[in-house]
């Protein structure tokens, strides 16, 4: 009889197999490229919005050794820091350590998740101002994704323009849905207010397939087309605050261009006007 019981017992609790092991708890993906998921939050993991994690699987086996090591790579987390679970934006990488296998997870799997968040996007790097500028290509939409759900960023500003380039149409998605699904946002509706949501400016841009807006950003900025489409005034030191988050050449020019509006590079330990993060190691 004793057991018996103990049988059952055994079956009813999970036993985390990973070290740092998080369960899955739902996967989206939105192209061959890109999918999202969501994870169980360890109940005393404490982050910033914008700020990242090391993530990842068991890698494989030693051929010597047979010894099996973690597969960690760095990842924003796109969910907001009051959020229950944790959610991901990711690449899929077909040849790619990580990637290659991350893309098949399934609700259940359990993923590694080193509870250590850091990160320079974050609103404590940034000096008081009344519009910020979130700049992304590609999966480096996902800090944004964080902060956009982040009451404190309707608190801080007046305005929120968020830019999006990526290729083709297809990559915008998972941005575009986020945006309009921020309408029925219960907490920022109840403790922003209602229509909170008017703040935002949404330009989203594709450069290799049509779509309402062609062209990158930076072009678009430099012959002064997404101004006008935004009616907003070129950037200021005295009203503007930026976020970038792109690939490496992209972060670069568009640093570059802030500078020329006088915008000055800030971090947690000196705020500033603009920070700036890679969306990946190229
Ligand atoms: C601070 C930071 C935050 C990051 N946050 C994210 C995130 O939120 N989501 C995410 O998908 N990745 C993110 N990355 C990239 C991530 O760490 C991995 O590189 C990615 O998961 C691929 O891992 P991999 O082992 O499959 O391939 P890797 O060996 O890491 O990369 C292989 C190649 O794939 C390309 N690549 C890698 N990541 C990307 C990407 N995100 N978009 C386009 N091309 C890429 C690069 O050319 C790279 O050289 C971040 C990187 C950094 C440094
Ligand atoms: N996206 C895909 O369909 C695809 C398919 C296969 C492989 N890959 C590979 O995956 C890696 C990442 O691809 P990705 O599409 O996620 O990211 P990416 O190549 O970094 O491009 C993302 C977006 O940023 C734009 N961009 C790049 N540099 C810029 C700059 N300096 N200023 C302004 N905008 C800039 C790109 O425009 P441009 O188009 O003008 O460069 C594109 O619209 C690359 O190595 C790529 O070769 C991508």
């Amino acid at each position: 009889m004793t057991e018996l019981t103990n049988v059952t017992e055994a079956k009813a609790i999970k036993v985390p197999t990973l070290p740092d092991a998080q369960t899955v708890t739902s996967v989206t993906h939105w192209t061959d490229r890109l999918f999202s998921f969501r994870v169980t939050r360890p109940a005393s993991l404490r982050f910033r919005s914008g700020e990242f994690v090391m993530i990842g699987l068991m890698g494989e086996p030693h051929p010597g050794t047979g010894k099996v090591k973690p597969l960690l790579r760095a990842y924003s987390i796109a969910s907001p820091s009051w959020d229950e679970e944790l959610e991901f934006y990711s690449i899929k990488v077909q040849d790619g350590p990580l990637t290659s296998r991350l893309q098949h997870i399934q609700p259940g799997d359990e993923i590694i998740l080193r509870p250590k968040p850091v990160g320079t996007l974050v609103h404590d790097a940034l000096l008081p101002g009344k519009r910020l500028w979130f700049f992304a290509t590609g999966t480096g939409f996902a800090p944004f994704a964080s902060l956009l759900r982040e009451p404190q960023t309707y608190e801080d500003y007046d305005e929120i323009v968020i830019t999006h380039t990526c290729r083709e149409a297809g990559e915008l998605t998972y941005g575009a849905e986020l945006i309009e699904s921020l309408k029925g946002d219960e907490l920022l509706n109840e403790v922003i207010g209602e229509g909170f949501w008017k703040k935002i400016k949404y330009y989203p841009t594709t450069t290799r397939e049509e779509s309402a807006k062609m062209g990158r950003i930076t072009d678009l900025m430099r012959s002064g087309e997404a101004f006008a489409d935004l009616g907003v005034a070129p950037l200021s030191p005295e009203t503007d605050r930026a976020m970038i988050c792109g690939n490496l050449a992209f972060n670069l020019e568009l640093k570059e261009m802030l500078e020329g509006y006088g915008l000055v590079e800030g971090a947690n330990s000196n705020p500033q006007h603009y920070v700036v993060e890679k969306a990946f190691l190229d």
